[in-house]
């Protein structure tokens, strides 16, 4: 056990002193989980092989599933990856600091074990002050997975972190809740047409229009069991984070797709099921207009952006209220919604029942 101390650093004006004693924690090897503008990661130096090897320790992460570096200057990307195409240059331009993580090909110099043995590297410029301060305090580029326990919902708050990492690493920034709420999009720029990896809030759409065409890594449901197109299974294999099990609370979660007055009727009835059985039922709704009765009910917003930003905080209190069973309602795929859609989908383990 290590002791996990925590201490609140000011996201507007991060105090030097504090950054410096973060970074000095990091400079010796050691773990330091700290807010970005999408949810918590969990910091360690990007060359350094050992503290690497205790973020997959601390985290129970699979030693083939890549870490994203995280950067706080342009010229750091010619220091990680080998010639980033024009397009991509194009993307850092346009998104950088911000939620975009961008796949190119890597340098020698960065160890197989942050890529999990594969010859690309993801790279991120957060937009967030106490990441920027903290990375250039350090003076080298930050490995940060998402800090939460593999497979639980990423963290958004630094209780969050706590709850999940107490004990197994050094130092937890707490700056506030994050602003967007979930993961950066990645995108595969070693390809052509390039490959969103993950979708976010920087949305295939934007992308689109300053790049041109760009792919989708696309998902289908059969028989409950997740499988892909024939194209899309080689790109499967190159996020291999994609294949576990992600953002799962402890409760068994159900989404209902359909037209609104289906999904509120057919939830209904599956909850009044549940009840029955003595379970305890809980609700995510993006409709104010829906009442649901003798259920617990989280109302997480009707407009994509904001339900970003509570998701991930929802699935955590469901769990921490006792809840066995979450049924959850849909959202269009469009824009942000493509991306909250993605991670609630994920939740479920793509159990979806269609209406
Ligand atoms: O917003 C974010 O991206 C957060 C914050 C902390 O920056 N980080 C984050 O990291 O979500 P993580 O490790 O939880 O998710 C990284 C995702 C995984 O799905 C991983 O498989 C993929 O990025 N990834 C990382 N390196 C890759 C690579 N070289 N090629 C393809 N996918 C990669
Ligand atoms: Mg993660």
């Amino acid at each position: 056990m290590i002791k996990t101390k925590l201490i609140r650093i000011n996201k507007f004006r991060p105090e030097p002193e504090k950054i410096r004693y973060a970074a000095d924690i990091i400079k010796r090897g050691g773990l330091v989980a700290f807010p970005t503008e999408t949810v918590y990661g969990l910091g360690a130096n990007a060359f350094d092989e050992n503290a690497i090897r205790n973020v997959f320790k601390a985290k129970g992460r699979p030693a083939d599933n890549p870490l994203i570096v995280h950067i706080a200057e342009l010229k750091d990307v010619h220091r990680l990856a080998k010639k980033p195409p024009k397009i991509a240059k194009l993307l850092m331009e346009r998104f950088w600091p911000g939620p975009l993580t961008i796949v190119l090909k890597k340098k020698k110099i960065v160890p197989d074990i942050a890529t999990g043995g594969s010859n690309t590297v993801a790279i991120r410029m957060p937009d967030n002050r106490i990441a920027i301060s903290l990375i250039k305090s350090v003076g080298v580029p930050l490995v940060a997975p998402s800090a939460n326990i593999s497979g639980k919902p990423s963290p958004t708050r630094a209780k969050d972190v706590l709850e999940d990492l107490k004990g197994k690493i050094e130092l937890i920034i707490d700056g506030g809740k994050t602003s967007i709420g979930i993961e950066s999009t990645v995108i595969d720029m070693t390809v052509m047409p390039p490959i969103i990896l993950r979708p976010g809030v920087v949305t295939l759409e934007a992308i689109e229009k300053l790049i041109g065409k760009v792919k989708l890594l696309s998902f289908t449901v059969k028989e409950e069991k997740i499988s892909i197109s024939e194209t899309d299974s080689k790109n499967f294999l190159k996020s291999p984070g994609l294949k576990y099990k992600h953002y799962a609370p402890n409760a068994e979660v159900i989404v209902v797709e359909g037209k609104a007055k289906d999904v509120y009727k057919k939830i209904n009835l599956l909850a009044d099921e549940a009840l029955k059985n003595n379970k305890k039922v809980g609700i995510i709704s993006f409709r104010k207009d829906h009442k649901y009765k003798n259920c617990y009910t989280a109302f997480a917003g009707s407009n994509a952006k904001v339900v970003a930003k509570r998701l991930f905080t929802i699935l955590r209190e469901m769990d921490k209220k006792g809840i066995d069973i979450i049924i959850s309602e849909s959202l269009s795929g469009k824009g942000i919604g493509l991306a909250v859609s993605d991670r609630l989908k994920r939740s479920a383990g793509y159990n979806i029942i269609k209406v």
